[in-house]
């Protein structure tokens, strides 16, 4: 699948299939100056691959985990580009998961004012989500990215071959967030994730969908201001239960688990079928009480009250701004 996505005066060529790492070289151009970022959590070779494709890059591999998405990592990026003499005419390539193309992305935004950022993204969180709609992160004083840029990438090169080397846990807590796309906006892809298919099969089909879905959002709602609020279907709890666990359980996971509660009792029943199948959580394992605090602290409230995403059916959605209190009492 080939998308083009235009927004200001950035052009975004997204480009989705198997073996697709191979034409990186092409969309970038081979004979530019490139600085490849990967980490050490990432299987080398696809770094390599994409090394291979140019006659004038280098690769920096920056350490795998959360934890390292800081000011202390960015300076490393930063040091390499400068060491490549990298000038605006060059590139920075992320190969990696969401943790690598937020970091990258974010030394692309802020080195020399800008210079062009490409993303290889190798989770499926990254290749669904993360990679598509330009934002760019680090994290600061643990609070998740906290500092960030609006930097669209000038391409994206989705491989779905990447995805055979992710763990099992990896690859359904990415799907949650495909789960979560496919209840509030395409009921066609939540059928076809209901049905008995091998997940094998059916995921390329599923990330063409679930990337459409995305573009679509982000071009309708490109700085967050609206309808981009959609894709915060199970977050408010979800985001809650993450920071109640502590790092037990993976980002999809929560959002997983808060999504049952925004649900009408015939979608939460499809929902939790689908969820178990993918050994994703139906439930919060915190009572509303002890994650109260963590819900008022939610960052996009406003006037006290949170907009929640409600899912009556597959593929509709309504927002409803609640207390925190009224979406810590849906907890039981
Ligand atoms: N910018 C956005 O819009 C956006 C949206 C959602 C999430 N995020 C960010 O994305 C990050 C999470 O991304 P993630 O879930 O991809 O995690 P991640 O990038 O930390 O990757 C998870 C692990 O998988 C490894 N890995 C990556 N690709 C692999 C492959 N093909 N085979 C085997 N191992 C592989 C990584 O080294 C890492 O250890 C968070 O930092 C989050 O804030 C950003
Ligand atoms: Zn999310």
């Amino acid at each position: 699948m080939r998308l083009t996505f235009g927004y200001r005066d950035t052009v975004c060529e997204i480009i989705e299939g198997r073996g697709f790492i191979a034409s990186v070289g092409n969309l970038v151009g081979k004979e530019r100056n490139v600085l490849v970022v990967t980490d050490s959590g990432v299987p080398v070779q696809y770094a390599k691959s994409v090394l291979a494709e140019f006659s004038n890059a280098s690769l920096l591999t920056i350490p795998q985990g959360e934890e390292n998405k800081n000011f202390n990592t960015l300076e490393t990026i930063i040091a390499a580009l400068r060491e490549q003499e990298i000038d605006r005419s060059g590139a920075l390539i992320a190969v990696g998961g969401g943790m690598t193309g937020d970091i990258a992305g974010f030394a692309a935004s802020c080195y020399n004012r800008g210079i062009d950022f490409y993303n290889v993204p190798t989770t499926l969180l990254a290749q669904t989500d993360a990679s598509i709609g330009g934002k760019t992160a680090l994290n600061f004083a643990h609070i998740k990215n906290m500092v960030g840029t609006f930097h669209h990438p000038r391409g994206v090169i989705i491989d779905t071959d990447t995805l055979k080397t992710l763990n099992a846990r990896h690859l359904y807590s990415g799907l949650a967030e495909v789960i979560k796309m496919a209840a509030t906006s395409d009921a066609a892809l939540f059928s076809l994730l209901e049905s008995d298919q091998p997940l094998n099969d059916t995921l390329d089909e599923i990330v063409a969908a679930a990337l459409r879905i995305k573009c679509d959002v982000v071009l309708k709602d490109p700085l967050e201001q609206g309808l981009r609020k959609v894709l915060n279907f199970g977050h408010t709890i979800g985001h809650a239960i993450e920071v109640a666990s502590d790092g037990k359980l993976s980002h999809g996971e929560c959002v997983a688990a808060g999504m049952t509660y925004f649900c009408s009792d015939d979608m939460r029943k499809r929902l939790e079928k689908m969820l178990k199948r993918y050994n994703l959580p139906i439930k919060s394992p915190f009572a509303g009480a002890a994650l109260l605090p963590y819900i008022s602290q939610d960052k996009k409230r406003k006037d006290g009250l949170i907009t929640t995403v409600y899912v009556e059916s597959p593929g509709t959605f309504e927002f409803r701004k609640m207390t925190p209190e009224e979406v810590a009492s849906l907890i039981s």
